[in-house]
């Protein structure tokens, strides 16, 4: 009952998505270092989850469209089905999504060919795909997949690299080191074993310090929703040197 509860608060370990039937215990299932086989094999039910606070989320993109212009490139990390960069794309001028799921990022394809949106383009690789030339996008945006990184300094380090002068860095993260801590360690040990992605405990502290440390200042810290275990939003702007 204890631990539904806490998956609950967690959806991409949510145990309507990771049932017996689509989980196969099998040593080649394991996740510890392919964790795209887990968003793959979850895939489907992942991309029929509702959002969970609709209003929330309508607010938050409303406000992170007052950071966009219309000449502007974006970057998605961990985009999946592809939603925000779809929400945001009519402000824009060009969105990148990158995913490591293969299955997700077609269901994002798809999700955008009806919304007929044509300045989106999805690839199935990482932050640190070298063809990503240094100082090309004007935001790079992170929801709910920081937490999926061991060293969030590298990540910062990059996502300074990838942005324009005085460019946006928007992220939102599950900060399970601010939770529960036996839950947390709870998924991290399963990370370990490989039953699970890998999972970083991290703190909004931590968060924030870190990007002070990689040369970003924080411009503006959300909660859009009033959830009591809801994340805040950071957007940063990288620092002029
Ligand atoms: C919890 S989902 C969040 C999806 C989306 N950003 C959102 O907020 O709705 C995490 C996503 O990150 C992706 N992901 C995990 N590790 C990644 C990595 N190292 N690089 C890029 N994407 C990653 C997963 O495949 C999954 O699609």
């Amino acid at each position: 009952m204890w631990l539904n509860e806490e998956l609950a608060k967690n959806p991409q370990f949510s145990s309507e998505l990771i049932t017996p039937d689509s989980v196969c215990f099998d040593i080649h299932m394991l996740f510890k270092d392919s964790p795209e086989k887990f968003w793959d094999l979850i895939s489907t039910k992942y991309a029929a989850s509702p959002i969970s606070d609709i209003s929330a989320y309508e607010t938050k993109i409303t406000r992170l469209k007052t950071y966009l212009t219309a000449e502007m490139s974006v970057l998605d990390i961990g985009c999946a089905t592809g939603t925000q960069c779809g929400d945001i794309a009519n402000n824009v001028k060009q969105v990148t999504g990158i995913d490591i799921s293969s299955k997700l990022l077609a269901v994002a394809e798809e999700r955008m060919a009806e919304r007929n949106l044509d300045n989106i383009n999805f690839i199935q690789t990482s932050i640190f795909d070298e063809s990503f030339q240094a100082g090309s996008f004007d935001v790079v945006m992170a929801f709910f997949v920081l937490h999926f990184f061991e060293d969030i300094d590298v990540v910062f380090k990059r996502v300074h690299e990838l942005l324009k002068p005085a460019g946006i860095f928007i992220s939102e993260t599950a900060c399970l080191g601010n939770k529960n801590k036996l839950f947390g360690s709870l998924l991290r040990f399963a990370g370990h074993l490989g039953f699970l992605p890998k999972i970083n405990l991290l703190t909004t502290q931590q968060l924030e310090r870190s990007l002070k440390r990689t040369g970003f200042h924080i411009v503006e810290k959300t909660r859009f929703s009033n959830h009591s275990d809801a994340e805040f939003t950071l957007i940063a702007k990288k620092n002029s040197s």
